[in-house]
C-alpha cells in the first residue's frame, strides 16, 4: 500500500535492500547465504543440548529411566524416532533378522551411542565393562523433526522442521522419578503432539500443538501469539526455560527471568541456529493429494466470499508483520476443557494469523489443536463467522488449503 506512492525504481531498490537482510536486521549479513553457518546451525538443531543434561540427567534422572525401562519398542510407542542414516549396516541387518532385540533397553542405549535417536543426546561410557548411559539431554529435533518412515514405522531419514506429532513429551517427562504425583498428572494429561511451553513457569495447564519449525523466513512475529520478532527470541526461550540449557532468558512482559549455570552455552549458537531454521521451507503437497479444479474454486472463495485473505494475506498467508489479533477474533477460543486463554499467558495477549504454507502437513490445527482436520477448520469458520458457505464451497476451500 505504502509502496504504491513511492516511485517504482525507489521501491525496487528498497525491496532489494530488504531481500539483502532477510533475517530482519539491517546491519547484519544474511547468514542463510553462508553454507558453513547453515551447516553449523543444522548440527546445533539436531545435536546440541546447550548443556541441558543438568536438567534431564541431574534433576530428572532420565538416563536411569531410559537405561532400565525404555526398550526401542516403548521408545517408538511414545513417538521417539530413529535416524536410519545413523545406523551401520550390521545394525540394520540385526534389526531386520531379529538378532537385535527391540524389547531390550540395552538396544536403546546402543542406539543412543550411535546418536541415532532423534532429539536425544546420550553419553555412553564403559562402567565396569558395561556400556552405561551416564548422561542424557534433549535437542530441538525432539519436537521439531520427524522421519520419513522409509525403513520402518518411526525409523527413517530425518525431516527437520516437521513437527513430531506422534511424540508424547508429557508422557516421557512423567517417567521421571523426580516429579510429584500432581506434576505427573499434568504431564500425562497432554497427549501426543502437544506440549505446554509455559506450564513450568506459570503453573497453568494448556498444552499447545507442536508446530512446524519450517516456513518461517520473512515472518517477524514468532509463536502462535507473536511473542518474538525473530525466531532467535523463542529459540533462546526454549533452550533455557524449557530444555534447561545453560544460559539466560529474560522478558519482563511475561515476568520471566531464568538463569541456568554460569557458562552460557546458548547465546553464541543463536545466529547459526536461526540461519538454519530460515532455510527450512514448508513442504509442497504430494502429487495427487488435492483436486486442482476444486482448489482453484476454493482460492476464489478464500480471497472473496469467505474473507480468509483479509488476515491470511500475501505469499506467507499471514498479516503477522503488520498486526496481531485479539482472542475475540479467533475461532479457536474459548480453550477446551476450561483451560486458561493461551494468549493471556503470552507476552502479547494476542494471536498471530497462522502462516498456511505446508498446512496440509501438520494436523491438528489452531494453537490448541481444537480442529482435527482442515474440514473441521473451515466448518468452524463457517459457523463461528456466519460465512454462509454451502457444503460444496466448504469442500472447495479445503482443497485449496491442501494445495498450499
Ligand atoms: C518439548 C517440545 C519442544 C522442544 C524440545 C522445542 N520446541 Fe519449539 N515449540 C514447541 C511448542 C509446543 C511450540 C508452540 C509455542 C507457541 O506457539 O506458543 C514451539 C514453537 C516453536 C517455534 C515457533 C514457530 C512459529 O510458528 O512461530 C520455533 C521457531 C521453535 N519452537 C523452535 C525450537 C527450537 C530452535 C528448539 C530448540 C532450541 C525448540 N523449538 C525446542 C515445542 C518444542
Ligand atoms: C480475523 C483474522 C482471520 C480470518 C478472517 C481468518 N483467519 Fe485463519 N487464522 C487466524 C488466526 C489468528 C489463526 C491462529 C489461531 C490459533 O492459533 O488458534 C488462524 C488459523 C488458521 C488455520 C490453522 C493453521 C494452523 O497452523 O493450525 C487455518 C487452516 C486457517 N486459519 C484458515 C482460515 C480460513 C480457511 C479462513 C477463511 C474461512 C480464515 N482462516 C480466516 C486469523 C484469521
Amino acid at each position: 500500500m505504502a509502496l504504491a506512492r513511492i516511485p517504482r525504481l525507489a521501491a525496487l531498490s528498497a525491496l532489494a535492500a530488504l531481500a539483502a537482510c532477510s533475517n530482519g536486521s539491517d546491519s547484519q549479513p544474511d547468514l542463510t547465504q553462508d553454507p558453513a553457518v547453515v551447516e553449523q546451525g543444522k548440527q546445533i538443531f539436531r545435536f546440541d543440548t546447550f548443556g541441558d543434561e543438568t536438567f534431564w540427567t541431574d534433576t530428572l534422572h532420565m538416563n536411569e529411566v531410559v537405561a532400565s525401562a525404555v526398550d526401542p519398542t516403548t521408545a517408538l510407542s511414545v513417538g521417539l524416532k530413529v535416524d536410519s542414516e545413523a545406523l551401520p549396516a550390521e545394525v540394520v541387518q540385526g534389526i531386520q533378522n531379529g538378532s537385535i532385540s527391540l524389547t531390550s533397553p540395552d538396544t536403546t542405549v546402543a542406539l543412543l551411542k550411535l546418536n541415532a535417536v532423534v532429539g536425544l543426546k546420550g553419553t555412553v561410557e564403559n562402567v565396569n565393562g558395561k556400556d552405561t548411559l551416564t548422561h542424557l539431554g534433549t535437542t530441538c529435533a525432539l519436537c521439531h523433526s520427524t522421519v520419513d518412515n522409509s525403513f520402518a514405522p518411526g525409523i527413517g531419514k530425518r525431516l527437520d522442521g516437521w513437527p513430531n506429532d506422534d511424540l508424547n513429551p508429557g508422557a516421557i517427562i512423567a517417567l521421571s522419578p523426580a516429579l510429584t504425583p500432581a506434576q505427573k498428572a499434568v504431564y500425562n494429561s497432554w497427549g501426543k503432539g502437544k506440549y505446554d511451553p509455559r506450564f513450568n513457569l506459570d503453573g497453568k495447564n494448556g498444552p499447545q500443538v507442536i508446530p512446524p519449525a519450517y516456513g518461517l523466513a520473512g515472518i517477524h512475529k514468532i509463536t502462535s501469539t507473536g511473542d518474538g520478532d525473530e525466531i532467535a527470541y523463542w529459540n533462546r526461550y526454549v533452550a533455557v526455560t524449557q530444555m534447561g540449557g545453560h544460559g539466560s532468558f529474560s522478558d519482563s512482559r511475561i515476568g520471566v527471568n531464568v538463569v541456568n549455570g554460569t557458562d552460557d552455552q546458548v547465546t553464541s549458537k543463536l545466529p547459526a541456529l536461526q540461519a538454519y531454521q530460515l532455510t527450512l521451507a514448508a513442504p509442497t503437497p504430494p502429487a495427487g493429494s488435492f483436486d486442482a479444479t476444486a482448489a482453484a474454486r476454493g482460492k476464489v472463495l478464500f480471497e472473496g466470499k469467505a474473507g480468509c485473505a483479509g488476515c491470511h494475506s500475501g505469499d506467507k498467508f499471514t498479516d503477522a508483520n503488520d498486526r496481531l489479533h485479539l482472542p475475540s477474533e479467533v475461532v479457536s477460543e474459548p480453550e477446551p476443557n476450561g483451560e486458561p486463554s493461551y494468549a493471556s499467558r503470552s507476552a502479547t495477549k494476542m494471536y498471530r494469523t497462522a502462516p498456511l504454507k505446508g498446512v496440509w502437513q501438520h494436523a491438528p490445527y489452531f494453537h490448541n489443536g481444537t480442529a482435527a482436520t482442515l474440514d473441521d477448520v473451515v466448518n468452524t469458520y463457517n459457523v463461528r463467522k456466519s460465512l454462509g458457505l454451502s457444503g460444496a464451497e466448504v469442500a472447495d476451500l479445503v482443497q485449496y488449503l491442501k494445495s498450499l
